[in-house]
């Protein structure tokens, strides 16, 4: 049986948690530091820092790494990395490079101490700079976008440098089935006996498109095991919340999955609706938990009309080649076919008309819900559809 896929661009994971001894020194230390309360997506960079996921990093970037990596899709030091890691403020903090700045939790009661941040610059970012690593990320700066929106109002004030994080914010408490740290996922799959693992990044409970999409891939690259994995953090308005989701997903798992072929678990990171670019991101923080394949199928991680249906495919493209040990599983539109009575992959049937397929749009699946009408059992299994329909009632 092969090995787990190795760390990204490290010999091993490098979670920059803290330990528990060092946890009270660090504790006592931030007493006496500057201090401030984190942007929400600063706190979640931090969260995925600690866990990790975001391995070979040691903290947020400057302005040269972000506009590098914004723009051109690598370091300064020339690692490919597909989205700036940033630490912003609206107000310049009280800290100057080289001393050390306490990092408070914003989204914990009391906004307790998250990390303490070893400074080692404060830079002030023009608006140019900010509108081209929006561009970049999200392939626009159109402030209607509900990622670019979270990008601009964090500040222009860059406070870059190593973190050294105290616990994993509010997933640990929230999500305790069901967060996990990269360490814990690899530690897991190769208990299993794992080597060849599909993930599937989801922010949505799963439908039968999505569950057959899970059995597809594991089916075509030989996966021994699936990780579900899906995401804890925020959203934007009218998704659906991650607990409701958990549990939708877990029932669906446990009554539609062979035993021990998937393994249910979540990661404490914000949406960012970047499309391409987070599917890059997904990546390599699946490679860190030692995944070979990441599912890609139709508008990963996209929102509106702002991304083309597969353009998260195409940009895998630009990947320098021997970066990745992670393999996108790139799959096309897949739906319930009346013709065969079975999910299928639209490029698999290039027969069928499109009132072939049982499609639903997002907005029409809410609306039938939040109505109490049943969805159609070829779109969503029963007991999915139950929990998500006490939901919106
Ligand atoms: S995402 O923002 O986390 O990507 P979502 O949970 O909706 O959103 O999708 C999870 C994964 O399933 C993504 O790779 C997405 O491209 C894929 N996907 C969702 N629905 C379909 C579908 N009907 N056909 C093909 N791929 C799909």
């Amino acid at each position: 049986m092969s090995a787990l896929a190795p760390p990204y661009g490290a010999s091993q994971l490098l979670p920059r948690i803290s330990t528990p001894e060092r946890m009270a020194q660090l504790q006592r230390e931030a007493a006496a530091l500057p201090s401030v309360v984190l942007h929400s997506a600063a706190a979640a960079n931090a969260v995925m820092l600690a866990a990790g996921y975001f391995t070979p990093l040691a903290g947020y970037m400057d302005r040269a790494d972000a506009l590098s990596v914004a723009t051109a899709m690598h370091t300064s030091e020339a690692l490919f990395w597909p989205v700036p890691i940033l630490n912003r403020f609206l107000e310049k903090p009280a800290v100057a490079p080289g001393e050390c700045l306490a990092l408070h939790d914003p989204n914990l009661p009391g906004q307790p101490l998250l990390a303490v941040q070893r400074v080692s610059a404060v830079e002030l970012l023009s608006a140019d700079d900010i509108s081209r690593m929006a561009s970049g990320i999200f392939g626009t700066d159109d402030p209607s976008h509900p990622g670019v929106s979270t990008f601009l109002e964090q500040g222009n004030w860059l406070v870059s440098g190593s973190v050294e994080v105290l616990h994993h914010s509010y997933f640990e408490s929230d999500f305790p089935q069901t967060f996990r740290t990269a360490m814990a996922i690899r530690s897991e799959m190769e208990q299993r006996g794992w080597g060849r693992v599909v993930a599937f990044q989801t922010r949505n409970p799963m439908h039968r498109a999505h569950e057959e999409l899970c059995k597809m891939a594991q089916s075509a690259v030989s996966a021994d095991g699936i990780l579900i994995h899906m995401l804890l953090g925020k959203l934007k308005p009218g998704d659906i919340p991650a607990a409701v989701r958990d549990t939708a997903i877990r029932k669906m798992v446990e009554l539609y999955f062979p035993p021990n072929t998937v393994l249910v678990s979540g990661y404490g990171f914000d949406m960012l609706y970047a499309g391409p670019r987070e599917a890059l991101l997904h990546a390599i923080f699946r490679q860190n938990c030692g995944c070979s394949h990441l599912v890609v199928g139709r508008d990963h991680a996209g929102v509106g009309d702002y991304y083309g249906a597969f353009d998260a495919q195409a940009i895998f493209e630009q990947v320098p080649p021997g970066a990745l040990a992670l393999e996108p599983f790139c799959a096309d539109h897949t739906a319930w076919s009346k013709r065969l009575g079975r999910v299928v992959m639209m490029r698999d049937v290039p027969d069928h008309q499109p009132e072939d397929f049982v499609l639903l749009s997002g907005t029409k699946v809410r609306e039938m819900l939040a109505g109490g009408e049943a969805l159609p059992e070829e779109f969503a299994r029963p007991e999915v559809a139950k929990i998500l329909m006490e939901y919106y009632q």
